[in-house]
């Protein structure tokens, strides 16, 4: 029993790995590779970043996303590649054009930060992508640094396209590609003792419902939290990541269903096409670090009162397909949420699918997230605002909040005022006046009572705004310094 990976081109086995080791935990004390470091160990720093590599859809290619080390759990990495900084640079100690770009450009002082840009820098150079201010804010919304200042960052970001070298890593790919693809065909394995990863539903539904009392973990951008700020430990640990039909996303031509292990990063582009005020959130749910590991299904499973896309789903009237053993059923998502942090889930049960409806020309969704940081931070409030305009007139009102009770939860008073009104500001107004009887929020460390229902409201007037077609809103990117 082993977990097995290509770690900087060569093959790894790492027998017998307890089910609650962390990729960083083991690249750091076991192998030595101490140039990934630990910051913040809660996915908030990217000071642990590493490129983990999966082949392309039509396996031709290597896609490398960067994730955060600390909060990963070492199996998640089995029969998959992990690059570290120590495997950037070329045989001949020559700096990869990432690191050339961040040293003429004089973007690290004290070094601690720099290991972690420099792998979210490279998964970005590896694709290719642009690198306009806008797109590098996305990229690196995961990366702290505390003494360079970002803009000579920005800086060897812009230019690193530019610097030759890096072909190393292109000789490599076909190697690593055929190697995967030879543990791919090995189908399900335990790759360590009490960490299972099922490659087929089937296999993942007959394990959970043998063992109902193991960790299930996806992402693990919450579980992982447990182990590392909570010191928990598992003795059993099964993975819905690599069960392909979870992790698919079908779009119909009435609805989309969502595999519940698709990432944040594979819902972006869908979210895009068909709900674009939910993917304007998404951009800010967590960073691009976090969004290349969590899932969907992974915030249903936390249900936690502040998860940002729990609302969303309410407000599209979601419907989930759970499935327990061979038996499947049907839920409304907003059945599924009983209390604070609980959810109507039964032992071994677990979310396949999420069902979310494509929405014609009258029907409009609006989302604001409403926290102190505009990237990386958990909401106050989070509002989803769902309705259909005819004759400029309101029907179907589905207003859903999070930060407001204990659950994601629905505003009928919100939604009466609503009903029915004309299009205009009064009915926001009046829908935004209606929310005290909706709920009574909490006074917490992130925000009063008071500030929440009032940041609620603004956001009823906000998506009143929207659906009139007159956005009221700062812009999304900061304005240009320097360049
Ligand atoms: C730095 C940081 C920033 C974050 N920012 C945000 C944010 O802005 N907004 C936000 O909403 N969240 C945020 N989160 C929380 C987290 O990223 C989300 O809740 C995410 O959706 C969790 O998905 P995951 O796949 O990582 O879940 P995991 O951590 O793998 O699992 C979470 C829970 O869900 C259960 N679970 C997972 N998959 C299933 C399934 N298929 N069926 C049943 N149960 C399942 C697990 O057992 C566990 O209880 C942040 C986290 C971090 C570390
Ligand atoms: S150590 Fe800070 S994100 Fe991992
Ligand atoms: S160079 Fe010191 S934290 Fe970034």
């Amino acid at each position: 029993m082993a977990v097995r990976f290509v770690l900087n081109g060569e093959v790894r086995e790492v027998a017998d790995a307890a089910p609650s080791t962390m990729l960083l935990a083991w690249l750091r004390e076991e192998a030595g590779l101490t140039g990934t470091k630990e910051g913040c160990a809660e996915g908030d720093c990217g000071a642990c970043t590493v490129a983990v590599g999966e082949p392309t859809e039509d396996g031709t290619a290597l896609r490398w996303r960067a994730v955060n080390a600390c909060i990963l759990f070492l199996g998640s990495v089995d029969g998959k590649a992990v690059l570290t900084v120590e495997g950037l640079e070329g045989p001949d100690g020559a700096l990869h054009p990432v690191q050339r770009a961040l040293v003429d450009h004089h973007g690290s002082q004290c070094g601690f930060c720099t290991p972690g840009f420099v792998m979210t820098l490279f998964t970005h150079w590896w694709r290719e992508g642009a690198t306009d201010r806008a797109t590098l804010d996305d990229v690196l919304a995961g990366n702290l640094c505390r003494c360079t200042g970002y803009r000579p960052i920005l800086d060897a970001a812009r230019a690193m396209g530019g610097v030759e070298g890096g072909d190393h890593l292109r000789a490599q790919e076909p190697e690593i590609l055929a190697r995967l693809d030879v543990w791919a065909g090995e189908g399900d394995r335990a790759p360590a003792p009490g960490f299972v990863a099922p490659r087929s539903l089937d296999a993942l539904a007959t394990h959970l419902e043998a063992y109902p009392d193991a960790l299930v973990v996806a992402g693990a951008t919450d579980a992982g939290l447990w182990v590392t700020k909570d010191l928990a430990r598992y003795d059993r640990v099964v993975s819905v990541a690599e069960v392909p039909e979870l992790r698919a996303i079908e779009i119909g031509d009435d609805q989309v269903e969502i595999g519940a292990a698709a990432t944040y990063s594979d819902l972006l582009p869908v979210a895009e096409r068909c709900w674009p005020s939910f993917a304007s959130m998404l951009k800010r749910l967590g960073s691009e670090l976090i969004r290349n590991s969590a899932t969907l299904g992974g915030n249903l499973g936390s249900a936690s009162p502040i998860g940002d896309c729990l609302p969303v789903l309410l407000a599209l009237d979601a419907v989930l397909v759970l499935r327990k053993g061979a038996a499947r059923r049907e839920v409304a998502a907003e059945d599924f949420f009983l209390d604070y942090k609980k959810t109507l889930l039964e032992p071994g049960e677990f979310v396949e699918r999420v069902r979310l409806p494509r929405l014609d020309e009258a029907v409009k969704l609006h989302v604001e997230k409403v926290s102190k940081r505009f990237d990386q931070d958990i909401s106050a409030v989070l509002a989803a605002v769902c309705l259909r305009v005819e004759d400029r007139r309101i029907s179907q009102p589905r207003v859903a909040m999070g930060g407001m009770a204990a659950i994601p939860k629905r505003a009928p008073a919100a939604e009466a005022a609503l009903a029915g009104a004309p299009l205009d500001d009064t009915a926001f107004l009046a829908a935004a006046a209606a929310l005290e009887r909706d709920y009574q929020p909490l006074t917490d460390m992130r925000a009063s009572a008071a500030y929440r229902l009032d940041a609620a409201g603004a956001c009823l007037r906000k998506a009143g705004f929207a659906f009139q077609n007159r956005p009221v809103r700062l812009p999304d990117t900061p304005v240009e310094v320097g360049s």
